[in-house]
């Protein structure tokens, strides 16, 4: 499975904090905010990723990133050269997804919960239609909304409704089959004028083939456009990480668990990173390690 990162856009609504550095290089607590869809990503098994920005941000994003290959990862970059929509990444990202199922997330989404892994893993598996995920919010005219019957199968999806007819929203992260880039192309421009990801989504509801899956109160979903709910995922990565002494979205702890990379190579990481609280939190991971033997479970489950 190929992986998509869309982190691009304007980030107008933290503006002037996106003056000059990209809504997704600021920091979510202790990290960039980019670790944390990634993380997402590589909880799902995904390796393959290509992280879409804007020509102008890409070199920042490489600075921090490379080619991925420290936490067993094959990054690469493409731009977007304006904000047109969501599912412009399938625009972009043709030739690199090719023939493959695919997900996309989001580079201002972050998810936590207990079993999120497992359900990533098992929303990879998908070999045809689209699975997405949902979740219940205070302000649904903000987000994609998912009417529901009664028995939890989609009816619709409406994006940024007036008048929503529930309160689940469609989260920043979308499993698709191979035929995502091909149906793409059948997409217009919506009224404002962008792909949207809920054109895509609405046809695979009409073929039948879109599973929804409602993540419940265990699941924090969070995004990270304005500044109150960019503190809000600071606090609670903060509150999270402080109490339990164990990172969210840490990637070479991630690397580790999924197999990406061996114990060599992690306490080679361990060991180039520099003495601050992110460097000690690898060197004591490591000497759980030896004493354990063999990569503990993840003790972070997401990101
Ligand atoms: P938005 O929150 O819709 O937009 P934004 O990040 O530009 O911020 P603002 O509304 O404050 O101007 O985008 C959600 C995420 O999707 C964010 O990570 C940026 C990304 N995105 C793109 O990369 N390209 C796009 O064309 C769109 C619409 C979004």
């Amino acid at each position: 499975m190929k992986g998509i990162v869309l982190a691009g856009g304007s980030g107008s609504r933290l503006y002037p904090m996106t003056a000059a550095v990209t809504k997704q290089l600021l920091p979510i607590y202790d990290k960039p905010m980019i670790y944390y869809p990634i993380a997402t990503l590589m909880l799902a098994g995904v390796r393959d990723i290509l992280l879409i920005t804007t020509p102008k941000d890409m070199e920042r994003y490489v600075d921090l990133l490379g080619d991925g290959a420290r936490w067993g990862l094959n990054i690469q970059y493409a731009a977007q050269r304006e904000p047109n929509g969501i599912a412009q990444a399938y625009v972009i990202g043709r030739d690199f997804v090719g023939n493959a199922p695919s997900a996309l997330i989001l580079g201002d989404n972050l998810f936590f919960g207990n079993g999120l892994s497992e359900r990533l893993t098992h929303a990879a598996g998908i070999r045809r239609g689209a699975h997405i995920f949902a979740c219940r919010v205070e302000d649904p005219e903000r987000y994609g909304v998912i009417e529901l019957d009664p028995s939890g199968q989609p009816l619709a999806i409406v994006e940024k409704p007036r008048a929503p007819k529930s309160n689940w929203a469609v989260t920043g992260l979308y499993f698709y089959d191979r035929r995502a880039p091909e149906l793409v192309r059948e997409l217009k421009p919506s009224a404002r004028g962008e792909l949207e990801i809920s054109d895509l989504n609405a046809l695979y509801l009409r073929a039948g083939e879109l599973s929804v899956e409602r993540l419940g109160r265990g699941f924090a979903w969070l995004d990270t456009g304005t500044p109150d709910s960019l503190i809000a995922a600071g606090q609670f990565v903060c509150t999270l990480e402080t109490r339990q002494g164990m990172k969210i979205a840490c990637l070479e702890e991630i690397a580790l668990a999924q197999g990406f990379i061996d114990s060599d190579a992690f306490a080679r990481l361990a060991a180039a990173a520099p003495p601050n609280f992110y460097g000690r939190y690898l060197k004591a991971f490591l000497a759980d390690l030896e004493v354990a033997g063999r990569p503990p479970p993840l003790r972070a489950v997401v990101a």
